[in-house]
């Protein structure tokens, strides 16, 4: 199997004025297409270029060492940027009466986990991610370094938002915050809600 880039599920400028055209075409057809690039090269003529991108990096660590860090940096680019575009929509969506309850039993309510994720998130000391992950049948949030993925924690994200400054230096420059501000404009929740009762 090889790895290829997945299509944007709307134009690079639809999620304009929070995210600028420019950075959507560079951060998906140059960065997220690098990483499906090194990743196949790192798989190419070994066992695991057969296996899921999942299964890949649930098992991270006892993949053989010398595809190890090219999987766990590569892969886990590959499959947060896939995830990170669906977790994004023009559309706006409001999240269900159901879904509430789960965010106000784990956060004590919206503005609280707006507010806990916010400053989660622009707490990352430098290129990484911050997460929503299910636990059971709660929420919480966690962060990872560089493009690991909470797979390899053995974890399930239902949303995740990239702070490398790729995702928003140009629109945004040094401020992290102002495009976190942005992205809550963005979130899918149809999509974060099925990512919550779904296995991937
Ligand atoms: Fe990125």
């Amino acid at each position: 199997m090889t790895f290829t880039l997945p299509d944007l599920p709307y134009a690079y400028d639809a999620l304009e004025p929070h995210i600028d055209a420019q950075t959507m075409e560079i951060h998906h057809s140059k960065h997220h297409q690098g990483y499906v690039n090194k990743l196949n090269a790192a798989l190419e003529g070994t066992d695991y270029a057969e296996k899921s991108i999942e299964e890949l990096l649930q098992s991270i660590d006892i993949l053989p060492e010398n595809i190890r860090t090219a999987v766990k940096n590569n892969g886990g680019g590959h499959r947060n940027h896939s995830f990170f575009r669906k977790i994004m929509s023009p559309e706006k969506t409001e999240p269900s009466e159901e879904f509430k309850k789960v965010i106000a039993g784990s956060f004590g309510g919206m503005d609280a986990f707006k507010k806990t994720f916010a400053d989660v998130a622009a707490g990352v000391f430098g290129s990484g991610w911050a997460w929503v992950i299910k636990k059971h049948d709660d929420l919480e949030i966690v962060t990872t370094p560089n493009q690991n993925n909470p797979l390899m924690n053995g974890d399930r994200a239902v949303l995740g938002i990239d702070v490398w400054e790729h995702a928003y230096y140009l629109k945004h420059q040094n401020k992290r915050p102002d495009y976190i501000e942005s992205f809550w404009n963005l979130i899918n929740r149809d999509q974060v809600e099925e990512n919550f009762t779904s296995k991937f």
